[in-house]
């Protein structure tokens, strides 16, 4: 919880996440599904938040946990299960460093936007866990925040990325999100992260960066 977030256990924010973030959910099923995904499927998404992707994915899989640390977010995420009536999503509070999975091991742990909230140290154990909480042959898709562009570089990079946020009374990411980020969370190198899941015995299948090198987007897998 201590590197939780500050907007992701702030009311506020949590109520207006779905109308400034589009997690993409639909076009990330059907990656999956081009990947394996079938309605047998055990899927586990990790910081979760509202649950765009678990309550996508609900429909296309067995059994859908969803997990995140912040009581606010899964409130909300409740509110929609609610009133969607489904009954296939689990929700759980906890998170990277102490989720407990039972029943049958994960064939898919999705994390979009999440794991940057976990220092370098704690990343190596969040991918361990996540590495055994997965069947062997299992699937971790993986975006976040993950900087793509040598050290030197850091400063232009940085400060072009916050550069594309908004007024703080803007609808949308603010320029003080994005500051907040970088000063505050644990983004780290993309040379850092993959060294760090191949090091825990994932092999990296897809990896895709964006042109500005602030966003990375992973299929890992536990061979
Ligand atoms: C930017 S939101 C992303 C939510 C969702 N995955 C999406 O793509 O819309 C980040 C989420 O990570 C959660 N989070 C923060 N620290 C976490 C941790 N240690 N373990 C799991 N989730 C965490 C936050 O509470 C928040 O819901």
């Amino acid at each position: 919880m201590a590197t939780a977030g500050r907007e992701n256990l702030d009311p506020v924010h949590v109520a207006r996440y779905d109308t400034i973030e589009d997690a993409g959910a639909p076009g990330e099923v059907a990656l999956l599904q081009n990947l394996g995904l079938d309605q047998n499927a055990v899927v586990v998404d990790l910081g979760t938040g509202t649950g765009q992707f678990a309550l996508a994915v609900a429909a296309h899989c067995a059994r859908a946990v969803a997990v995140d640390v912040s009581p606010v977010m899964l409130a909300e995420l409740r509110g929609k299960l609610d009133r969607a009536g489904m009954d296939n999503v689990e929700v759980v509070q906890a998170g990277f460093l102490d989720y407990e999975h039972h029943g049958a091991p994960a064939d898919v742990i999705y994390s979009r936007y999440a794991l940057h909230h976990v220092p370098d140290f704690w990343k190596g154990v969040a991918f361990a866990r996540l590495h055994t909480a997965l069947r062997p042959g299992g699937l971790l898709r993986l975006w976040d925040v993950v900087y793509n562009f040598e050290p030197a570089e850091a400063e232009s990079r940085l400060e072009a990325w916050c550069a594309t946020g908004g007024s703080v009374d803007a609808e949308g990411w603010s320029r003080a999100d994005y500051e907040e980020h970088v000063r505050d969370e644990h983004s780290t190198y993309t040379w850092v992260l993959e060294a760090i899941a191949q090091r825990v015995g994932f092999t990296i299948e897809q990896a895709e960066y964006s042109t500005d090198g602030i966003f990375a987007q992973y299929v890992l897998r536990r061979p």
